[in-house]
């Protein structure tokens, strides 16, 4: 987990969500986006590096948040209920996931590849396809590094001062998916929130 004294108040969970409520405040881009990647979920779902708050849509099953801080772990499960989705958390590295082989109807991983150097990336990207059931669904969603000043320097600054040191250019991580999952995989690339950082999210299907 990141030390500096830049970061260290994001370790709080209720820090982390005032920043992101900030940083999204009057932008509904990812609504889209999400409801493209995670529309009509069902069974059990790993939410992988899942931070403090559900954020994306809740599938009707099990929502599991998986995630090394135990403080955004327990805000996880505790998170507002449903009437078709239990919320669990567990504390376990992206890298190792303690699920068995075939046993998730799909994971999702929303900005957290960014926090991973490449082993350990490709590690994550390994287990997710390990974990997930055949017909399963693997959905990753990333903040990608702008390939030059002039895409917007607002949003080049806050990927330099972001907590995740390892952002990647969209063609870098398509890259890294196909190498590391030998899957085929939909992408989708966007601006969002009110800095116009740059994303991107790719889904494929278990074979
Ligand atoms: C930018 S946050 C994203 C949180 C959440 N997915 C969201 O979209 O709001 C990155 C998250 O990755 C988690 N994380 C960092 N390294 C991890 C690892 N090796 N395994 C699992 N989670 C990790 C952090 O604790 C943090 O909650």
């Amino acid at each position: 987990m990141s030390g500096s004294w830049l970061h260290r108040p994001l370790e709080s969970p209720r820090i982390y969500d005032l920043v992101q409520r900030l940083l999204g405040a009057g932008d509904r881009t990812l609504d889209g986006v999400y409801s493209r990647g995670f529309g009509d979920s069902s069974g059990i779902v790993l939410d992988i590096g899942s931070g403090p708050i559900q954020e994306t849509p809740l599938p009707r099953g099990t929502l599991i948040g998986v995630d090394v801080n135990q403080a955004y772990v327990e805000q996880y499960a505790n998170g507002p209920k449903s009437a078709d989705c239990r919320l669990q958390g567990v504390v376990a590295s992206a890298a190792s996931l303690p699920f068995a082989t075939d046993s998730v109807d799909e994971c999702r991983c929303v900005a957290v590849l960014h926090h991973l150097p490449d082993a350990l990336s490709r590690a994550a990207i390994g287990e997710m396809v390990r974990v997930t059931r055949r017909g399963g669904r693997i959905v990753i969603w990333e903040m990608l590094q702008p390939t030059s000043w002039s895409a917007g320097p607002l949003a080049r600054l806050l990927c330099a001062l972001d907590r995740g040191q390892h952002l990647r250019t969209g063609d870098e991580l398509a890259e890294m998916l196909l190498e590391t999952s030998k899957l085929e995989w939909q992408e989708e690339r966007f601006r969002y929130a009110w800095p116009r950082l740059h994303g991107g999210q790719w889904v494929t299907v278990k074979p």
